[in-house]
């Protein structure tokens, strides 16, 4: 019987993210974690590819086919529940998680945001919009923030953020890129903790 700590990804997009995290399980970085279930909204989601070229359950659970987000949280529980996930990631991932998701894994769900929280997120503040929002803000630093997820959008409890300076010349392309390299030292990092039994949310 593992002993690891089981953890799920919910994705929408291409994964790198995600990748981050199998990657840094390869390495051994992350030897007490075990990926069971990716769960992805979209079913053209780059990261399912991911998540099937090393040997990840991936499911997709899309408002198309799940138009009721009540059913499809439901659902997405259930499925969560029977893979055995104690720790759920969300990377990416752009559809509404219903209450009663939120309730089943209070203070197991952690989300990796492309700004420094409180400043650029919450509702309408997703990818390139963050970094869009930061350029014209004429901010002179941004950054990654891990945090654990409530009902709230990107108003969770800070676990981790890390800077980046904000160049002149930045594009939100370019912007994009530099955050995007502290995000995926960061969560692997956030993950390693947890398993760690360092980060018990309710504990403290
Ligand atoms: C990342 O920028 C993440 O911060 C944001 O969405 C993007 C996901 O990228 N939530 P990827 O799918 O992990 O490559």
């Amino acid at each position: 019987m593992s002993n690891k700590v089981k953890i799920a990804v919910l994705v929408s997009g291409g994964g790198s993210n995600l990748q981050s995290i199998i990657d840094q399980q390869e390495s051994g970085f992350l030897d007490k974690a075990e990926l069971v279930l990716v769960i992805s909204s979209r079913e053209d989601a780059y990261a399912l590819k991911r998540a099937e070229a090393h040997g990840i359950p991936g499911v997709c659970f899309s408002a198309k086919q799940w138009p009721d987000p009540q059913l499809r949280c439901q659902a997405m529980v259930d499925a969560l529940k029977k893979a055995g996930a104690e720790l759920i990631i969300l990377a990416g991932y752009m559809s509404i998680l219903t209450p009663e998701f939120i309730k089943a894994y209070e203070h197991h769900i952690i989300n990796i945001h492309p700004s420094l929280i409180p400043k650029y997120c919450g509702k309408g503040f997703y990818g390139k919009k963050v970094h869009e929002a930061v350029l014209s803000g004429g901010e002179t630093v941004s950054g990654a923030t891990v945090h654990f997820v409530d009902e709230g959008v990107d108003t969770g409890k800070i676990i981790l953020q890390e800077q980046v300076e904000v160049k002149p010349e930045d594009t939100p392309e370019t912007l994009a890129a530099r955050v995007l390299e502290v995000e995926h030292r960061l969560l692997p990092e956030v993950i390693r903790r947890y398993c760690d039994g360092e980060l018990r949310e309710n504990e403290e």
